[in-house]
């Protein structure tokens, strides 16, 4: 056992903690200690997903970078060594422009008091960022975690349908009512050259792993 400071990242920025209190969880230091408070406490016992972020970890062996949406509330803070977490405030806001997620939910009104949102996008940014495309079930399985008390789910799940593979943004024209598909499927927001109405999604604009992190 080597003892040292707690050492991780929160959006790119590295945190050095020299005395961390082993009893805090990440939820408690993101928003006291960093005051990162688009992370919300709903139950703080795993049961809502308000608290969702994405963690991030270097596997060794594989030499791949995992990414894993995880309850804030039930992570030990000393349990992060060496890993890097992504909170809402990471990945787009009002005054530096939006992620492609949060433009979609707010676009098909999946937000209403919005106490859930920052948890619902977190678990949408993460099952993208392991999987740019992914299956329609696969995305609604993202969500076995968040809890939505306002909107009903519904149109929660028609704004992200948009970045699944079985998404078709030809509306009427879509070739299931006139029998002439030509590809059927839409990727990054555009089908056979039509402009879609959302931002593309542009994984080249993730922030990158630490490459302090790759530790073998
Ligand atoms: Fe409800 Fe963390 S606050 S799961
Ligand atoms: Fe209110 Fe989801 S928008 S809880």
């Amino acid at each position: 056992y080597k003892k040292g400071p707690l050492v991780f990242y929160v959006n790119g920025k590295k945190v050095e903690d020299p005395d961390p209190d082993p009893g805090y969880t990440l939820l408690f230091y993101l928003r006291k200690k960093l005051c990162l408070t688009g992370t919300k406490l709903g139950c703080g016992e795993g049961g809502c997903g308000a608290c969702t972020v994405m963690v991030s970890k270097y596997l060794p062996d594989t030499k791949i970078v995992k990414h894993f949406s995880a309850n804030a509330c039930l992570i030990p803070i000393c349990s992060l060594h060496g890993m890097a977490v992504t909170t809402v405030e990471g990945i787009g806001s009002i005054q530096n422009g939006l992620h492609p997620v949060q433009e979609r939910i707010a676009k098909s009104h999946g937000s209403q008091c919005g106490f859930c949102t920052p948890g619902i996008v977190m678990s949408m940014y993460t099952l993208l960022r392991n999987n740019p495309q992914p299956t329609g079930a696969e995305m609604e399985n993202a969500f076995e975690g968040n809890l939505c008390r306002c909107t009903g789910y519904r149109p929660i799940l028609e704004g992200f349908k948009s970045f699944t593979k079985e998404f078709c943004q030809m509306g009427e024209n879509c070739c299931k009512n006139t029998g002439n598909c030509s590809n059927g499927v839409v990727e990054n927001g555009t089908e056979n050259g039509q402009t879609s109405d959302y931002l593309p999604l542009d994984s080249t604009q993730d922030p990158i792993f630490p490459p302090e992190l790759r530790v073998n």
